[in-house]
């Protein structure tokens, strides 16, 4: 395959170039608010093929379908709830996956042979002008090689996919930067698949309702492999109060420790240093793009300062938990 183009998310012909080559079968990573998605045709399952094998995804594990208006879901479930139509009024378009009984005929290809489809109109304005030119859905995972993290900007898609995908749509750094929250809306109460910005109380003011406490993601959703989104550094969490000690730890052991925090200042612990924000949606819009330069950093492992086991914290942590080894493990 020819290099990877970078496209322009601010220049309306690159647009028209990305719709051209979806059209095509090509594939093309594009920015939404959350991750870069590796998109295809979602209507053509020979480009959807090539997701797997740029990723190298295992065949069965599902894809969600990205749609350019609220009502186009229609194109995909069998029918469309009332708790639907209100998730989709209040957080549509936006980092929300409705996982809905399928229609017949949605390929297994998508599903991975589930009665449930993920659906979800993403919020990043040139990736929705770029669906309106094409006029078909999209199939989009996280552009990223499978097990690895998920990418939050175009340099992140190319270090991982680069040569084995057409294009790359350049719409700068994501704004939420961790996955959406997926909603599974399949059994006779609603159940959160995927944690994510979007929260459980959010959901449950929407409704009006209170929901079961949720399953964990690995257990939840299929395919959702714990360790998942991990670096190639090897990587620890550490709680606040034991994190300046840690470092302490492994500065004795010798080698290069990078260290992402929030709350303590490592000092001459670590031999770099990111700092995250402090609330959790700047911790996560920073947290992958952390991982990946302390991936690039040249350190022999990474350290980060994880936050408290509290209910706002829930997305973060189920993304740490994936990427992390326990202190001690
Ligand atoms: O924010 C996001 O959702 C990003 C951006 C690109 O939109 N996409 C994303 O896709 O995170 P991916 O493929 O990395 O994760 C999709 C998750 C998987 O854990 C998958 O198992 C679940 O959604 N999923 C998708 N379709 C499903 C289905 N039909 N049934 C059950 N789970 C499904
Ligand atoms: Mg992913």
């Amino acid at each position: 395959m020819p290099d990877t183009l970078t496209l322009d998310a601010a220049r309306p012909e690159d647009l028209d170039q990305a719709a051209s080559l979806l059209r095509d079968g090509h594939l093309v990573a594009m920015p939404t608010e959350t991750v870069y998605g590796l998109a295809a045709d979602a209507s053509n399952e020979q480009a959807v093929r090539k997701v797997f094998e740029a990723k190298q995804r295992p065949i069965g594990h599902p894809l969600i379908v990205h749609v350019p208006a609220p009502e186009r879901i229609r194109l995909w479930v069998e029918h469309l709830p009332d708790n639907a139509i209100r998730l989709m009024e209040a957080f549509w378009p936006g980092p929300l996956t409705l996982l809905l009984p399928k229609r017949r005929g949605v390929s297994d290809f998508i599903t991975g042979g589930n009665p449930g489809v993920a659906v979800r109109m993403p919020a990043h304005p040139a990736t929705l002008a770029t669906m309106e030119r094409l006029g078909r859905d999209l199939v989009a995972p996280s552009a990223n090689p499978y097990g690895r993290i998920s990418p939050t900007s175009a340099d992140h898609v190319l270090a991982g996919l680069a040569g084995k995908i057409a294009a790359v749509l350049d719409g700068g750094d994501c704004s939420v930067g961790i996955e959406s929250t997926i909603i599974d809306l399949t059994g006779d109460t609603p159940v959160i698949a995927r944690p994510g910005q979007i929260s459980q109380s959010d959901i449950e003011q929407c409704l009006g309702i209170t929901l079961a406490p949720g399953k964990s993601a690995s257990q939840a959703v299929p395919g959702s492999v714990k360790r998942h989104y991990q670096p190639v550094t090897p990587t620890v969490g550490v709680a606040t109060e034991r994190f300046a000690d840690s470092l302490q730890e492994f500065a004795a052991l010798g080698g290069r420790t990078g260290a992402i925090w929030w709350q303590t200042a490592p000092g001459d612990g670590a031999s770099e240093a990111i700092r995250l924000g402090a609330d959790p949606k700047d911790y996560a819009r920073m947290l992958y793009t952390a991982m990946h330069a302390m991936d690039r950093a040249n350190v022999d492992r990474i350290v980060i300062e994880l936050p408290p086991a509290q209910s706002q914290w829930l997305a973060v942590l189920d993304r740490l938990a994936r990427a992390c080894t326990e202190e001690n493990d």
